[in-house]
């Protein structure tokens, strides 16, 4: 399933991601924040686990989220700064990491580094911010399968409505947290309106 966010200060903030006068820190920061927020959606019946506090008024038993059952995995460059985002609000959840290259021509992802911990029984928290032709996506599924990941769930910023269903086609298990799902795919597999190239914008290297 996907599910796209309806919420008004999610639109608010990828409408800010748009602007070419958002510069890069203020980009990255602004990823971080909508990343937290679809986090929080997508984790929202995630299992807790008891574990005893001891607080002002003596030892408590409260229940908190089982994150060593949690793996977040960005796809490099773009989604380190939402695997930043949602790491200040989990602090202790485990990371994997993921490169890929997109080629500008042929739209075809290569994979160029990993490092992913054992997902054995573990849910993964795919990160990229932008689903375009979808390959990226699909690819990585196809990776963390492979490796042993129980399940996966895609939190997304921007997406085209062709690489979306291209995904869900490709891993129906999957689910997809996604910010905004824009009008189209250009003929240069970019995603209209869209942001321009995410990795470029916050990392400054767009000229
Ligand atoms: C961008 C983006 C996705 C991919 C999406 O990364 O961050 O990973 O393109 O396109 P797709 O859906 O057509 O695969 P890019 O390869 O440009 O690398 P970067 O993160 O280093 O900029
Ligand atoms: N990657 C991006 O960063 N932006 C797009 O529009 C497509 C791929």
């Amino acid at each position: 399933m996907y599910k796209e966010s309806t919420n008004v200060v999610v639109k608010h903030l990828v409408n800010r991601l748009r602007d070419v006068r958002t510069a890069s820190s203020e980009f990255r920061a602004t990823i971080e924040e909508i990343s937290r927020i679809i986090a929080s959606e997508a984790l929202s019946d995630f299992p807790t686990i008891s574990q005893n506090i001891t607080t002002w008024q003596g030892s408590l038993d409260v229940d908190v989220i089982e994150v060593q059952k949690l793996v977040l995995v960005p796809i490099l460059r773009a989604g380190e700064p939402m695997l930043t985002g949602i790491l200040k609000t989990l602090p202790y959840a485990r990371s994997g990491f993921l490169a890929m290259k997109r080629d500008e021509e042929t739209a075809k992802s290569r994979l160029f580094y990993e490092n992913i911990p054992n997902l054995d029984g573990k849910t993964v928290l795919l990160l990229d911010p932008m689903v375009a032709t979808g390959g990226s996506l699909i690819d990585s599924i196809d990776y963390l399968k492979n490796n042993g990941a129980k399940k996966i769930i895609s939190l997304n910023v921007l997406g085209s409505p062709f690489g979306v269903k291209r995904v869900q086609e490709a891993h129906p298990d999957v689910d997809i947290y996604i910010a905004q799902i824009d009008e189209r795919l250009d003929e240069n597999n970019y995603i209209r309106p869209g942001l321009g190239d995410a990795g470029d914008r916050a990392f400054n290297t767009a000229n």
